[in-house]
């Protein structure tokens, strides 16, 4: 099976989307880590984890299917951050411009008969979900609590669980035992 060419440059280009969201988590995570919120730096650093699965997704599927994945150049990410919801919103906005890409995409699949290529997709659309919710969720959360340090405290404690929650649904994901 051949995609169009049309196909292959857009996947290529959604590589860099992915590969940011990578880089940025990461780049989250380590000041994270250096500013003392422990529970923020396993969080993104899952995610960050993540990120380089759907990048490594997207990069198997182009070569799969005919086309020529390219690995792409990227600008710096940002190192540090005015505060833990700059970083979340940061996080938010680009899942949205993710969201987008990945609309486009299934758009243009779609005017090319690309039926391959519409059902690998899927997987992303509600990959795209969660994320934008539980980043909205977490975001709505700091808003309503406030940046006082008794407030990061408590944000830390929820970043924390929601990784380990992720690492528990990654192990029923690896059994099997969920979707
Ligand atoms: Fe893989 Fe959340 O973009």
């Amino acid at each position: 099976m051949i995609i169009s060419k049309k196909v292959e440059k857009a996947l290529n280009e959604h590589l860099i989307l992915e590969m940011a969201a990578t880089y940025n988590y990461l780049s989250v995570a380590s000041w994270c880590e250096v500013e003392g919120y422990e529970g923020s730096a396993k969080f993104f650093y899952k995610q960050s984890e993540e990120e380089n699965t759907h990048f490594m997704k997207f990069f198997t599927y182009i070569n799969e299917v005919g086309g020529h994945a390219l690995v792409p150049a990227l600008k710096k990410p940002k190192y540090s951050f005015k505060s833990i919801q700059e970083a979340v919103e940061m996080a938010l906005a680009h899942e949205q411009k993710v969201t987008k890409a990945i609309y486009k995409i299934i758009t243009l699949a779609k005017e090319e008969g690309d039926h391959a290529t519409e059902d690998f997709l899927r997987f992303f659309v509600d990959e795209q979900k969660e994320e934008e919710v539980q980043f909205k969720r977490i975001l709505d959360k700091i808003k309503l609590i406030g940046g006082g340090p008794q407030s990061l405290y408590y944000v830390d404690r929820e970043f924390e669980r929601l990784a380990a929650a992720a690492t528990g649904g990654k192990k029923k994901k690896d059994k099997g035992e969920e979707n």
